[in-house]
């Protein structure tokens, strides 16, 4: 609900458990609140405590600024930025009105949360502008009435007669002051994602990619959490960005204690030339606050990640399992080793079969061929056709990869075009795996990736993509754009990608799409947006996925990772691991194989099997359920334990990293329950009220060796 007091000029916008405050005063547009929900008459009280309603001195050195800028002694991190035609940056925004609209709008050329009809949601749209320079912004804040995720975005225009620079763009919330602590995901490939808790001290922690990617290194989500703060209980402010290139996310102390949380463009590598009448959209924004701790975030972010993120006929369909010949093969296939492995994958329920990289040009290992995406027939005789179709005939459905973005420098692609790829004249073009990266900011080479993807989707039974991309921009930069705009290029870039995806994936509605980026280079709000799963991790190993899948987990839903059982020892830390531990790590995400299923022993095999049946009959719990985190790997010597809950059903699967001899038993307590019901898991002969599975909890294996896993199935009676 989005309530607006004339008398006081205050907007009242409160989700499910939060408000959000804002005021005009003298002018001005003031955040005054952003935390649990406020009965809609407290807000005159509110503003008394804060001290704001009696005085407004001119400086805005202690002032909430909604849209922080240069100007009136603000000192701290702004959140727009312009070099104005004189060349100073000074920037008064002031109030022009509000609208308030039922819905939402769709974001011109950029994937953002939307509504499926008019009264889900309502969206508050304010105007500010600068007087002198005619640089005017139109806020735009989107309250859901069944989602606690506030989303947020700001268009910027030139209403002067004269161009100006945009180089900075972010959202920016206010957090009550206190004590908190920072929580973020650091990560590298085969690494992502590790969850990182920091205290905030008095100034500025940023993080932010500049690689033209979300990256591995730096996810686009930043929690802000008090000291206290567990899985369970404390506050959690946090904000996620609907956008998968180069972004920075921040928190900075000012003077009078208040956090200011920021997520938005890389200023690094962003800057944007606003001719007069030019408009400029922003990414969106996505704000939560919990009150109940890291689940209570999760609890949020999940359902609306899902639902109001993802889109399209998969988003709400069970996923298939499927197996993957990346792992089984790298590029040393051809025709008949791919049926050996389908065939394995048939027996034992597998519903998709996907051909990794290696099928196209004249491509045996990574130092060739990406652009050339017409089938090498010498490798697979018959051509993509006759392989998709073999694989229908084993009762399975066929996927390809592609990496669409790159093109390698022994390609016909590129003797072509050698102009087609991002670079900078006179200059080395840096090759990472080989490669460089095609300028998706022109349109030419937009229209090549959609005809070429598009003719190779429509040659042959194709019913899942496997999208990824490899490398991040060392020399980003068009050669297109004229001096003074070469800096636009990495969010030009990203708009080209945005035009292909969603002109690919609308042209192809049937087709499941997963997104990839060397693993998890990728895994962001944006992605999702088009595709709604994404490879979490290059890596493999079951213990490592349980790292990477925790801190994954904090905000994006199982249904959006893909986790897949590998061979041992693991291609990319050397452990060995149980094929049941690793069945069951990979039930934490989208559950397929990657692993060469002709070379299982008969009780692998069969132990792969009972997993698929079981992944068939539970995945709506584990994909469309309730996802609550247990027991944090990281501080628990490496025990892990998380909990799928949907209706009746609860599945708790556990994981201990190494055995002790003698050890004191370790119990895991489950969440949620009803207390008074009994919940029984016949497998393990199990009944308990779920009082007694919350209070006691159930205890970990403590013998069976290292990466030991067990599974917990329950129904509520
Ligand atoms: C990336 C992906 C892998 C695989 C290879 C193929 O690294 O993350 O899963 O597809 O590319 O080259």
């Amino acid at each position: 609900m989005i309530q607006y007091n004339e008398s006081n000029m205050l907007f009242h916008l409160q989700g499910p458990t939060y408000s959000y405050l804002l005021g005009v005063k003298n002018d001005v547009l003031m955040q005054y609140y952003w935390g649990g929900r406020l009965p809609s008459d407290a807000v005159e009280g509110l503003l008394e405590l804060r001290g704001e309603a009696a005085s407004f001195d001119t400086a805005h050195s202690r002032h909430p600024l909604v849209v922080p800028t240069q100007e009136k002694g603000y000192f701290g991190q702004r959140a727009l930025c312009v070099v104005n035609p004189e060349g100073d940056d000074v920037l008064s925004l002031r109030y022009q009105g509000y609208r308030i609209l039922s819905g939402k709008k769709p974001l011109c050329g950029l994937p953002a949360s939307y509504v499926e009809n008019e009264t889900e949601a309502d969206t508050l749209e304010i105007d500010l502008k600068d007087e002198l320079t005619g640089v005017a912004v139109t806020l735009s804040f989107t309250v859901f009435h069944a989602y606690d995720v506030l989303a947020r975005s700001m268009q910027v225009k030139n209403e002067g007669d004269k161009p100006f620079k945009l180089t900075d763009v972010q959202s920016a919330m206010r957090l009550p002051a206190d004590k908190y602590e920072i929580i973020h995901l650091k990560g590298a490939w085969a690494r992502e994602r590790q969850a990182r808790r920091v205290a905030l001290g008095e100034g500025t922690y940023a993080i932010k990619s500049r690689r033209g990617a979300s990256g591995h290194e730096n996810n686009p989500f930043m929690a802000i959490v008090k000291p206290h703060t567990t899985e369970d209980q404390g506050d959690v402010y946090a904000m996620t960005h609907v956008y998968s290139g180069s972004f920075s996310a921040g928190v900075d102390v000012g003077i009078d204690n208040e956090p200011t949380m920021m997520i938005g463009m890389c200023s690094d590598v962003f800057n944007w030339d606003m001719a007069p009448g030019a408009v400029f959209q922003s990414p969106e924004a996505l704000f939560v606050y919990a009150p109940d701790g890291l689940n209570g975030l999760s609890h949020r972010m999940h359902p609306f990640v899902r639902q109001r993120i993802c889109r399209g006929k998969w988003r709400d369909l069970p996923r298939p399992i499927l197996v993957n010949n990346w792992e089984a093969t790298y590029f040393g296939f051809n025709y008949d080793k791919l049926i050996a492995i389908a065939k394995r994958g048939a027996e034992i329920g597998c519903e998709l079969f996907v051909l990794d990289d290696g099928w196209f040009g004249k491509r045996d290992s990574d130092n060739c061929s990406l652009g050339d995406w017409v089938v090498n027939e010498g490798k697979l005789d018959g051509g993509i056709k006759r392989i998709a179709e073999s694989i229908n005939e084993l009762a399975m459905q066929f996927g390809l990869w592609f990496e669409p973005e790159m093109v390698s420098p022994d390609s016909d692609l590129y003797r072509a075009h050698p102009d087609w790829c991002l670079h900078v004249d006179g200059r080395d073009r840096t090759e990472c795996r080989n490669q460089l990266i095609l300028d998706m900011s022109r349109k030419e080479v937009q229209d090549y990736i959609i005809e070429i993807v598009s003719g190779v989707l429509r040659s042959a039974p194709i019913s899942y993509v496997k999208w990824d991309m490899n490398r991040n921009m060392a020399e980003g930069f068009s050669c297109m754009l004229p001096a003074q705009q070469r800096m636009e290029t990495q969010h030009r870039y990203m708009l080209g990608l945005y035009r292909v995806l969603e002109e690919i994936t609308s042209a192809f509605p049937e087709v499941l799409f997963e997104s990839c980026s060397g693993g998890g280079g990728r895994f962001d709000c944006g992605m999702l947006y088009y595709m709604p799963q994404t490879w979490t991790s290059d890596d493999t190993d079951a213990r490592e996925r349980t790292r990477i899948q925790y801190g994954t987990s904090l905000i994006y839903p199982c249904s959006a990772m893909g986790a897949h059982v590998s061979a041992v020892p693991n291609h990319q830390t050397g452990r060995i691991a149980s094929f049941q531990t690793r069945c069951d790590v990979a039930m934490g995400g989208n559950f397929g194989f990657e692993l060469d299923l002709s070379k299982q022993t008969e009780e692998d095999l069969a132990t792969a099997k009972k997993a698929v049946e079981m992944v068939k009959k539970l995945r709506t719990v584990m994909q469309q359920g309730e996802y609550t985190r247990l027991l944090n790997p990281f501080e628990n010597e490496g025990r892990a334990a998380w909990q799928f809950t949907r209706e009746n059903t609860v599945i708790v699967c556990v994981y201990v990293d190494h055995q002790q001899p003698n050890p004191q038993p370790h119990r895991v307590k489950l969440a949620g329950l009803d207390p008074e019901a009994v919940y029984t898991d016949a497998e393990n002969g199990i009944s308990a009220s779920g009082a007694a599975l919350m209070n006691l909890g159930l205890i970990m294996p403590s013998y069976g060796g290292d990466f030991a896993t067990k599974v917990y199935v329950f129904e509520k009676k």
